[in-house]
């Protein structure tokens, strides 16, 4: 294979916050503020109220009575699922524009396996560990969008069995996982999720391994149902996450995402 030149990414080329995410993220951080301030942003974005109120009706929350407004909505929530849902929403269509169906449920379900893990070896907030498990190939996008035909390229080698971040540093100079850490500081993210982002592929390196080991299992568990699982020994050999049974895990992460993916594109 030639050696590409090199694409050179630019801080530029790291997308902006989605405006509604920023500012439902800043009402978040304020210990002042809740859930009434938050209905109040949620107001402005017509489409997100409607979204959001689709998928508390929806058989994934499974609430016995009609919700009919966010301000109804979100003491049923609360704020760490409804800051996981503006999270969702706002970010769905960077995803599905450039990483398409594919990349959308291959997020959700790697979202959906870390709060299921962080649940159930209680070694994170699950809400949190939504989101990073949400966002962890985040940084794809922003090489797609940089060049979408060079990014092709590489997912065909990827497909025949070349390691991802081998051949990203080949055509970029950088990888998904240093880019989706730079997307995630540029947005002030916190340091968990910044971190569980740039280790994804390689938590044993991490200083919060933890965090890192469930986005590395959750992802491998939320690869399409035909692919065997690919837990690398010698990676899993200080993690704390031990399960016996992967296949069985697979098959309650992916049946939860499921759940979850019909109601949101409803
Ligand atoms: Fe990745
Ligand atoms: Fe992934």
């Amino acid at each position: 294979m030639d050696t590409p030149n090199k694409l050179i990414l630019n801080y530029n080329d790291i997308p902006a916050m989605p405006n509604v995410m920023v500012k439902a993220l800043n009402v978040i951080k304020d210990e002042g503020s809740g859930l009434n301030d938050l209905a109040d942003v949620m107001c402005y974005d017509q489409a997100l109220t409607t979204q959001v109120l689709k998928l508390v009706n929806s058989a994934y929350y499974g609430f016995a009575q009609q919700i009919t407004s966010i301000g109804k909505a979100l003491p049923l929530l609360g704020m760490d699922q409804a800051k996981n849902i503006i999270i969702t929403f706002a970010m769905k269509p960077m995803l599905t524009a450039r990483g398409g169906k594919a990349m959308w449920e291959h997020s959700i379900r790697t979202a959906v396996g870390c709060e299921h893990l962080a649940k159930e070896f209680k070694l994170m907030d699950s809400s949190d560990a939504f989101v990073i498990g949400f966002l962890h190939d985040i940084g794809k996008i922003v090489l797609n969008v940089k060049n979408p035909v060079v990014y092709r390229k590489i997912e065909e080698f990827v497909n025949k069995g070349a390691n991802v971040l081998d051949v990203e540093n080949m055509f970029f100079g950088t990888n998904h996982s240093d880019v989706g850490f730079l997307l995630a500081k540029k947005w002030q993210l916190p340091v968990v999720v910044n971190n569980a982002i740039k280790y994804h592929h390689n938590p044993q390196n991490s200083s919060m391994a933890n965090f890192a080991y469930i986005v590395y299992v959750a992802d491998k568990l939320a690869q399409d149902k035909k692919k065997p699982i690919e837990l690398d020994e010698e990676i899993m050999k200080n993690s704390n996450i031990q399960i016996d049974n992967p296949e069985a895990y697979k098959e309650t992460i992916h049946n939860k995402a499921a759940v979850l993916l019909a109601s949101l594109a409803r």
